[in-house]
C-alpha cells in the first residue's frame, strides 16, 4: 500500500473497521470531539460500508453530513461543488478509491488536497480498487484508508492503513489489559492468523504475477501494470459487444478512469430474471445494487436492480466470448 507496517490494523472486515473509526474518530483525534459546527463529508458513489458509518457517528456527535453528489452523466462525483461542501468546518471525507458500483475512480487526490488545505482528514475505501489497482496512500493522499484482502484473491479479512502518527492521536474503546501500542491498540482480541497467513499468500501470488527480480513492491506494481493492460484490453471488447446489444440494456459505467466493473440496466427483461437465466449458461453476473445504496439511488434508474460483469486478472478471452453470447441470448 506505500504505507508503513506499524500503520496496519488488521480486523475483520473493511465494514467492521470503519464502523470502530468512525466511532473513536468521533470522540476526537489530539482530544478534539466532533460536535455541532463540525461537519464529515460523504459521497454518493460509495458503498454502505464508507456512509452508514460515518453518517452514524456524525448524528450521534451533533456533527453535520455533508454530500459530494454523482452525476449521472458522467458516473462521476460532481466535483465543481468540492470547496463548497469540504470547508473550514471538516472534519473528515470520506471517498472511495473506487466504486464497486459503476467502477468509477474519482479523482481522489483532488478531493483530499481540498480536504488538507481545510485541515480535514481523509478516509479511503479501496477495497474495489485493490482489487484492480496498486495503492499508494501518498499518491491518493489518503490518511485512512481500508481494503479486505478477498477482493485481491485473499481471505475475507480486512487492513486499515494509516501513518502510525496519526494512528497515536486516536483512542478506541478497548479492553483495560489489551496493550495501547499501534496498531494493537484498534486490533480488539487475537487476530485469525490462519486468515492472515492466507492474506501473505495471496500477496505473494500477486507478487509472482510481476517481472522477477527487485523488492517484492516492485513485482506487484508490475504485476499490476499487466493486469490493468490485460483487464483493460478485455474490457474494451466487451464494451464493443454491449455496444452491439443497442437499445437492449443501458451500460451506466462511462466514467473517464474506471475498473473493468460494467454496471447495466437491462431494457427488455428484468435484472434479476437475467442472471439466473446467465446462470444457466453457466455465466456469473449478479443483479442488483451490491450495497452501493447512494449510487444506484441517484443513478435513477427505475429498475429494483441491474446486472454487474466484473472482470479479473484470471478472465480470459474465452469466458467474454461466452459472455457475449450470453447476454446476446438472455437480453
Ligand atoms: C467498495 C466496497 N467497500 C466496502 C465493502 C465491504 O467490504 P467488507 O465486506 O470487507 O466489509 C465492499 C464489499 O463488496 C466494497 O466493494
Amino acid at each position: 500500500m506505500g504505507g508503513d507496517p506499524r500503520g496496519v490494523v488488521h480486523g475483520r472486515s473493511a465494514t467492521q473497521l470503519t464502523y470502530d473509526l468512525s466511532r473513536a474518530l468521533a470522540k476526537g483525534t489530539g482530544g478534539r470531539p466532533w460536535g455541532p459546527g463540525d461537519e464529515v463529508v460523504v459521497t454518493e458513489l460509495d458503498h454502505d460500508a464508507n456512509v452508514r458509518p460515518w453518517i452514524q457517528a456524525a448524528e450521534a456527535s451533533g456533527a453535520t453530513v455533508r454530500w459530494l453528489r454523482l452525476d449521472p452523466a458522467t458516473a462521476d462525483l460532481d466535483l465543481t461543488a468540492l470547496d463548497d461542501v469540504v470547508t473550514e468546518r471538516t472534519r473528515l471525507v470520506a471517498v472511495a478509491g473506487a466504486s464497486n458500483l459503476l467502477g468509477t475512480m474519482p479523482d481522489v487526490a483532488r478531493i483530499a488536497a481540498r480536504a488538507h488545505a481545510v485541515g480535514a482528514l481523509v478516509h479511503v475505501d479501496a477495497v474495489h480498487l485493490a482489487a484492480h489497482a496498486a495503492i499508494d496512500l501518498a499518491a491518493l493522499g489518503a490518511d485512512l484508508l481500508v481494503l479486505s484482502p478477498y477482493k485481491l484473491f485473499g481471505p475475507h479479512c480486512a487492513a486499515l492503513v494509516a501513518d502510525p502518527a496519526l494512528l497515536e492521536t486516536i483512542r478506541p474503546d478497548k479492553l483495560a489489559p489489551s496493550t495501547d501500542a499501534v496498531p494493537e491498540r484498534f486490533e480488539l482480541g487475537t487476530l485469525p492468523y490462519e486468515l492472515l497467513a492466507g492474506v501473505t499468500a495471496a500477496v505473494d501470488f500477486l507478487a509472482g504475477l510481476g517481472a522477477r527480480g527487485g523488492s517484492r513492491r516492485e513485482r506487484i506494481l508490475d504485476a499490476h501494470a499487466r493486469i490493468h493492460a490485460h483487464e483493460l484490453r478485455l474490457r474494451g471488447r466487451v464494451e464493443e459487444g454491449l455496444r452491439a446489444l443497442g437499445d437492449r440494456l443501458v451500460l451506466h459505467s462511462i466514467a473517464a478512469r474506471r475498473t473493468p466493473t460494467l454496471f447495466l440496466t437491462p431494457t427488455r427483461v428484468d435484472a434479476a430474471d437475467a442472471y439466473r437465466a446467465l446462470l444457466a449458461h453457466d455465466l456469473l453476473v449478479p443483479a442488483g445494487s451490491f450495497y452501493a445504496q447512494e449510487p444506484f439511488r441517484a443513478l435513477a434508474t427505475g429498475a429494483p436492480g441491474g446486472l454487474r460483469i466484473g472482470l479479473a486478472a484470471y478472465t480470459d478471452d474465452a469466458e467474454v466470448d461466452r459472455l457475449l453470447a450470453g447476454l446476446d441470448a438472455v437480453l
